[in-house]
């Protein structure tokens, strides 16, 4: 095998990682999950999740595969002790393949419609109105074009390989996409009715802490970190063993949910702006719109409603929704592409144009029946088999794999960690902590 790619940097593997979780998932769910779930305090216990739960699965997934060096499929057989966890280790990683494939066949559809958005901004600037009306139509041509539009700019990143594909457009897109936040988030505070926003976010109502609120934010944090389907797994894979990984993984964790903070300024307040313009912002049932709605109609009748500086709000916004849609796709890509490039002979080349062609084919399948399989393939991916697959990781990572080899990679990169807190938590966390609070989750979440 010729040798293998590595991230450039430490800074080239912290964009990638947090191009990787930060996506529609921040910048979309975090915010709408916390206006639907009683304000600050679901960010309170998000936050909670985040670190207790998310941030040692997450290592587990670093750990192991920068020891492996490959894809998730290879990396567990390669740490099972023996016949049976071998097999069981073939199972989960082709498993982890299978949803990270499916994620991206729903998540290109949803970031398709983010490029028709932010085509739509440039269209009517120049006044092409039925191209315009033609964007933001709900039809199957539509869909199908945007979404393959979408993916073949994933393919293109891809197919680039690591610090020619991922981190350079990583390292690219990632600091524009915080200077327009940021930017957007300034121009919404100076509009009519963002205080009354900014009070709904950040005003805690506790009466609303139910057991549904912990398997949200549970799932929430599963899914903005990118975990279980070896996503981050591979990204580790990529690492040079002079880096401490639990040194890595708290920075990714903090810019990951640092942004799903900073988002919500952003969205809640924008939703506010929206009502005094005049949009109809609750449902019938009295929720906020979190849906799809607001994100194609609340904001869009805001951004109308704002005259000639809503284009171009309009414009950094869905530009912002496509570069998180981007570096999070290219992650999902990079599962399937890494485990043919390493274990078939296929090239890069080559494997990401047949892997992405059949991603193609089965976004086109979901658009076709969208009624039944677009939530469907949603909850299947990321309600049951995120969890599922993640407490898997840990199972890995705590029991199967030899103890002295979890700890001495851990040692890597950080040879004092000795006597940390780390050290001496984490191990025997993810052994028994993790598994018990993901199962505990997943029940209920079966249950409900
Ligand atoms: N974390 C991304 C978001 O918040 C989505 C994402 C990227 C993802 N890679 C993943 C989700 C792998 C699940 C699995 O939008």
């Amino acid at each position: 095998m010729a040798s293998r790619e590595q991230f450039s940097s430490k800074f080239g593997f912290i964009m990638a990682a947090a191009g990787s979780a930060i996506g529609l998932g921040n910048i979309w769910g975090f915010p709408t999950q916390t206006a639907s779930n009683g304000g600050a305090a679901f960010v309170v216990v998000y936050f909670m999740m985040a670190f207790a739960l998310a941030y040692p699965a997450l290592m587990a997934e670093l750990i192991i595969g920068r020891h492996s060096k490959s894809n998730i499929l290879t990396a567990l057989r390669g740490i099972a002790p023996n016949q049976a966890s071998r097999i069981l280790g073939t199972g989960v990683g082709i498993y982890g393949v299978i949803i990270a494939s499916l994620i991206l066949s729903f998540y290109g559809i949803v970031a398709g419609w983010m490029l028709c958005y932010l085509a739509e901004s440039v269209t009517s600037l120049l006044g092409w109105d039925s191209a315009s009306q033609w964007l933001v139509s709900f039809g199957n041509e539509r869909n199908i074009i945007s979404m393959g539009i979408f993916m073949l700019l994933t393919m293109y990143i891809i197919a680039n390989g690591i610090s020619g594909g991922i981190e350079k457009w990583s390292t690219r897109l990632m600091p524009m996409l915080m200077v327009i936040l940021a930017g957007l988030i300034i121009y919404v505070m100076t509009q009519p009715g963002a205080g009354e926003g900014l009070r709904v976010y950040l005003l805690p109502d506790f009466s609303q802490l139910k057991p549904s609120l912990f398997v949200d934010a549970m799932g929430q944090a599963f899914f903005s970190l990118s975990l279980g389907v070896g996503t981050m797994l591979v990204y580790g894979s990529y690492l040079s063993n002079k880096e401490s990984l639990p040194r890595l993984g708290v920075m990714v964790t903090l810019v990951d949910s640092g942004t799903a903070f900073v988002a919500g300024l952003l969205i809640i307040p924008a939703i506010y702006v929206a009502k005094q313009y005049g949009a109809n912002i609750f449902t019938e049932a009295g929720d906020l719109i979190a849906g799809p709605d607001l994100i194609f109609q609340v904001l869009p009748t805001l951004f109308e409603s704002m005259g000639a500086i809503g284009m171009w709000v309009a414009l950094a916004f869905f530009i912002l929704m496509s570069i998180a849609s981007l570096t999070s796709s290219i992650s999902m890509l990079e599962v399937p592409v890494s485990l043919a490039v390493e274990e078939t002979s296929f090239s890069r080349r080559q494997a990401t144009l047949v892997i992405g062609t059949l991603i193609f084919g089965c976004s086109t399948v979901i658009l076709f029946n969208f009624g039944t399989l677009f939530d469907f393939v949603i909850n299947l991916t990321t309600v049951y088999s995120q969890p599922l697959l993640g407490l898997m990781l840990c199972v890995f990572a705590g029991w199967i794999w030899h103890r002295d080899n979890l700890l001495q990679e851990i040692k890597a990169g950080h040879p004092e960690i000795e006597g940390t807190f780390f050290w001496k938590v984490w191990p025997n966390y993810v052994k028994f902590v993790c598994p018990l609070l993901v199962l505990t989750t997943l029940i209920q979440s079966i249950g409900g």
